[in-house]
């Protein structure tokens, strides 16, 4: 059983570094299609910002960094597609691995990884072992996730785990279901960063996202670097995280 999450502060933390930041890496099609590329440049391309944006948030002092690579609802593309990104995710973890434990960074891979080959399902397995002991910064990649799908498995979990809850439904308690959730193993995201234009969660950490702070960049995926993230950080520095209360009472907390 992994670790229980932070519940939402009683106290309202003052907005410094956020600990753990979840980026919906969007806008890899429409950065290549731009440049007259095919779509498939740009995902090859988005897998190169993910591995300046994974050192640019280890050197921020970030403890966890959540990316969404694949959602559940992205089978819905073409096929080729699909396939390019598979191949891009088993190139990644063929090549990225030794990089990680070299910088300290534990590897998670959250979602229905059982949908996957067999050969990228060992891949994940191998390398999630090969950085389980590293401390510096978590990274967990949602692939064939989705927030729904998470509470789903949580509750059925959650379930198989004490039988007496059908029984007794008041047994059910947040915390109990937050226990089962796929990111147990991470606080709740303090900041939510959309690259690509949308406002929209797009079935992403639909449970963890609840008290989240959120920031929309133009940005495509691709193009997204220290520059863009250091914007984001400082948005975050000026907010005033309330968790239901006023700002008076934040002041004086
Ligand atoms: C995000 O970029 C990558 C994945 C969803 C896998 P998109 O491929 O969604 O890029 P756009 O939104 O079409 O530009
Ligand atoms: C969200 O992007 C999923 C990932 C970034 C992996 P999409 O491009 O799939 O989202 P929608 O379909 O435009 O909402
Ligand atoms: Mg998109």
């Amino acid at each position: 059983m992994s670790l229980s999450p932070d519940p939402i502060p009683i106290k309202p933390t003052p907005a410094g570094v956020p600990r753990h930041v979840a980026i919906v890496m969007d806008g890899n099609g429409r950065w290549a299609t731009r440049r007259r590329l095919p779509r498939v440049a740009g995902h090859a391309k988005g897998v190169e910002a993910v591995r300046t944006t994974v050192e640019a948030c280890a050197r921020e002092g970030i403890e966890f960094l959540t990316l969404f690579a694949f959602s559940s609802e992205n089978w819905r593309r073409p096929a080729d597609e699909v396939s390019v990104l598979m191949r891009l995710f088993i190139t990644a973890l063929e090549r990225e691995v030794t990089q990680l434990r070299a910088n300290g960074i534990r590897l998670r891979v959250v979602g229905q990884i059982d949908a996957f080959e067999g050969r990228l399902q060992r891949l994940i397995r191998e390398a999630e072992q090969r950085t389980a002991n590293n401390t510096r910064m978590t990274l967990t990649i949602a692939a064939n996730y989705g927030g729904r799908w998470d509470i789903v498995q949580a509750v059925r979990a959650l379930v198989e785990e004490r039988p007496e809850l059908v029984r007794d439904p008041s047994l059910v308690t947040e915390d109990a279901l937050s226990r089962h959730m796929a990111l147990a193993h991470a606080p709740e995201p303090d900041l939510f960063i959309r690259t690509g234009g949308e406002q929209r969660i797009s079935n992403f950490m639909l449970w963890q996202l609840a008290y989240t702070e959120f920031y929309f960049t133009d940005t495509f995926w691709p193009d997204f670097g220290p520059e863009v993230l250091a914007s984001a950080l400082a948005s975050y520095r000026d907010r005033e995280r309330r968790f239901g209360r006023t700002s008076a009472q934040v002041a004086t907390a």
